[in-house]
């Protein structure tokens, strides 16, 4: 196995002005950092200003005609885990999360992803559950271990626009990172063999 260091991208999956997405990820790539185990990226979805399904061709061909599409595509395929920020929007998942993941393919492909979702008194479970179920799809493996911030209107401080984390959610993160990076090795390792 390739020794170099393995990446994660933390991506803010909501778009929305005002949002609290940026503060929770930052929070996470604390986290992330402080765990010492991953090259840390902080993705914001709202850079990449992705068509909804702008491109002709089936994602599974790797021929995109969008510049948008082909930056994105090059963004997911260096990442070897992801943490997934995310809210939840009329007991689903953000609008901009679904279309960022159907714009790709073989970029997801058996590679770990984590949950850090936030909202009202779900936590934003609903928008986890159904975001599991999408990802499948690509073959990415979906972990248990999750951040579920609850009341996330509690945790952050509308002023200064930071989070502040409740009692509990370092050691959900840590649980967290840990899985993901005992996967994101194992899952490399599957790839590279899988290119030989
Ligand atoms: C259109 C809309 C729908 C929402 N639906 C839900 C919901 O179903 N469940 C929930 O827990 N919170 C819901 N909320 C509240 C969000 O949890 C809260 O606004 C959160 O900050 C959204 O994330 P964001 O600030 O990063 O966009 C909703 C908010 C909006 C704007």
């Amino acid at each position: 196995m390739t020794s170099q260091p393995l990446i994660l991208q933390v991506i803010i999956c909501s778009t929305r002005p005002g949002r609290k997405g940026p503060a929770i990820a930052a929070w996470i790539a604390e986290q992330a950092c402080a765990h010492a185990r991953f090259t840390v990226e902080v993705v914001d979805l709202a850079d990449f200003s992705l068509p909804i399904l702008g491109e002709a061709k089936h994602p599974r061909f790797g021929q995109y005609d969008h510049e948008q599409t082909k930056r994105w595509s090059a963004s997911v395929a260096r990442a070897d885990a992801f943490v997934f920020v995310t809210p939840e929007y009329d007991f689903s998942m953000p609008a901009s999360l679904l279309n960022a993941l159907q714009c790709l393919y073989h970029e997801w492909t058996y590679k770990p992803v984590a949950f850090a979702s936030y909202g009202g008194e779900s936590g934003a479970l609903r928008s986890v559950q159904m975001t599991k179920q999408v990802v499948t799809t690509f073959k990415m493996v979906p972990l248990v271990e999750t951040v579920a911030i609850h009341e996330v209107a509690r945790h952050y401080d509308e002023a200064t626009g930071t989070f502040t984390a409740g009692d509990g959610h370092a050691k959900k993160a840590t649980a967290m990172l840990d899985e993901l990076h005992r996967w994101a090795g194992m899952l490399r390792s599957m790839r590279e063999d899988g290119r030989r």
